[in-house]
């Protein structure tokens, strides 16, 4: 069945955003302030609403990585299809660190099972945290989406002992139907 489009949905369109995602970002970084000065590594980007708002907040060069195509093409920004856990992708992305925030909206394919959903966010999650520490700036920002399904928060005392602050959070603009929340690390102290 066809989603009726939202408020956040006809909002985004308004403003040149591709997706509603824009505004669970905006919220983010208005609470949290996690787009400091420096590159911004924004992984799962397609359709790109995060690129674009990091386009015009950040204070930086704005990397995306996506299975599927983004069609930004501004200065600034630069953008690599592919898997996250390509080694050859993963090697162009270590050449451009390090990363002052690292952004993950990214999202496993769901079934609409939700363990087995929650259990897929979880292994792309640890993964994308391991992958990015090595690539954060000391000090530097991890933003990562997480279905919550009860395990997630050992992944999130991996960001409490390495980071100055670390907080769970779910933006309005999230949908109240949804299951996600977002795991907001400020301070990387390597
Ligand atoms: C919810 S969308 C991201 C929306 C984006 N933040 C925006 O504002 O436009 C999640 C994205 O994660 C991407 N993704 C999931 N697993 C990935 C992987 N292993 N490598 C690259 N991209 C991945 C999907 O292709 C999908 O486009």
């Amino acid at each position: 069945m066809k989603r009726q489009q939202d408020h956040y949905t006809r909002k985004a369109q308004s403003m040149g955003y591709p997706a509603r995602s824009v505004f669970k970002l905006e919220e983010i970084d208005r609470k949290f302030s996690v787009l400091a000065k420096g590159p911004v590594l924004d992984l799962g980007a397609a359709p790109g609403s995060w690129s674009l708002y990091c386009l015009k907040h950040a204070k930086g060069p704005v990397y995306g990585v996506d299975l599927q195509e983004v069609s930004i093409t501004a200065p600034g920004y630069t953008f690599i299809q592919g898997d996250i856990f390509d080694p050859g992708l993963q090697e162009r992305l270590t050449s451009a660190a390090p990363y002052t925030t690292i952004l993950s909206d990214a999202a496993p394919s769901t079934t609409g099972n939700r363990t087995v959903d929650t259990a897929r966010s979880y292994q792309l999650v640890e993964s994308i945290i391991h992958f990015s520490f090595p690539l954060l700036s000391r000090g530097g920002n991890l933003v990562l989406k997480v279905f919550q399904g009860g395990d997630e928060r050992d992944l999130f005392d991996l960001l409490v002992r390495r980071f100055d602050k670390a907080k769970i959070f779910k933006p309005q603009a999230s949908r109240d139907e949804s299951f996600e929340v977002f795991f907001v690390a400020k301070g990387y102290t390597g």
